[in-house]
């Protein structure tokens, strides 16, 4: 279905299912070890919270991509190719790509969201904005294979992915997603990403672990939404927002973890919960430029431009679509 919003903005429901949040909750806290998805962070409240973490002076990664991005923004588009599609999953609120557009020039923008009211209200902004932009805005689930609404023949496609959300996928569901991708752009296709690195613990344990305690509102944000669609009855006093560097694995993990020995009710459910149990919310992997590329590669990506800042905490890669593997 397409509907016109503005001159310049064209809107495509696809419809996406909607997640099951009582039977994922009620699964996640049966498995072992306890976990909850993190895409159920997002309600009002939680997405206000990640914005502030965002801002907050250890969280670097938002800091740093955006000042790549501005900096970079000639060498990218030379890269990329004025007149491209360009193609964001996950654009939420269309900040980053802003920095972009105006040495981009790109012939299209689709911004893909699975929250309907918050991307055409962004998809609307932009597009009052930069009046230029041919905007079409889609509403789907892009952890699902994507076909393009728009796309003109000719154009070529290029997928912008920012804020290193894909070290919250597991490295092989993080292959699976960038294998959609390469498809979705097809051949000359490319994808800009950026990946948080690896680097001294204490810096990355810092950044999910701010001193004002906005991540650990954000985390605990999940316990108090819970209560609210679910009926559920966490006290969220007795939980602790708990977030390390796991060197193994090459990943952050966050935790909520019970202090104190107790039980919570959901629905006709009950959950025993020890002394220092956890529930596991979220991993963030961290890759070295040339585990990336080892990364990028089984999804059938050649590495084209890397960027980093000085001191090697984030980068940005700019990637092609290897057509000897495709
Ligand atoms: N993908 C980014 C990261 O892992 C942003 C992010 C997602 C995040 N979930 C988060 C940051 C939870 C802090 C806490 O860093």
């Amino acid at each position: 279905m397409r509907t016109r919003l503005l001159p310049r903005v064209a809107f495509y429901d696809q419809h996406p299912e909607p997640a099951d949040f009582f039977g994922e909750v009620i699964d996640g806290l049966r498995h072992r070890p306890r976990r909850i998805a993190p895409k159920f962070f997002y309600d009002e409240e939680g997405s206000r919270l990640f914005d502030a973490i965002c801002e907050t002076p250890e969280y670097y990664p938002t800091r740093i991509e955006k000042r790549l991005l501005a900096e970079h923004a000639q060498d990218i588009a030379r890269l990329m190719g004025r007149g491209c599609l360009l193609v964001e999953p996950g654009s939420g609120s269309s900040e980053k790509v802003r920095l972009l557009l105006n040495a981009l020039q790109p012939s299209g923008y689709l911004p893909l969201d699975i929250s309907k009211d918050y991307l055409i209200a962004a998809a609307t902004n932009l597009s009052t904005e930069y009046p230029w932009l041919e905007v079409h805005a889609a509403c789907v689930d892009f952890t699902n294979p994507l076909d393009l609404p728009y796309c003109p023949h000719g154009t070529h496609r290029v997928a912008f992915f920012p804020g290193s959300s894909i070290g919250n996928f597991d490295p092989d569901d993080a292959v699976e997603f960038m294998r959609n991708i390469a498809r979705m752009v097809g051949r000359d296709g490319g994808l800009l990403i950026g990946v948080d690195l690896k680097k001294p613990t204490d810096i990355l344990e810092r950044a999910y672990n701010d001193a004002q305690g906005i991540t650990a509102a954000f985390n605990l944000n999940l316990l108090t939404r819970i209560n609210r669609e679910l009926g559920a009855t966490f006290d969220v006093r007795h939980f602790a927002h708990r977030a390390f560097y796991d060197a193994e694995h090459g990943r952050i993990e966050m935790h909520l973890v019970s202090t104190v020995p107790q039980r919570v009710a959901i629905g006709r459910e009950r959950f025993v919960f020890e002394k220092g149990e956890s529930i596991h919310t979220e991993n963030s992997y961290k890759y070295a430029v040339e585990e990336f590329h080892a990364l990028a590669a089984k999804a059938g990506f050649a590495p084209m431009q890397v960027w980093t800042d000085a001191a090697s905490l984030f980068s940005v890669h700019y990637l092609q679509v290897n057509t000897l593997r495709q």
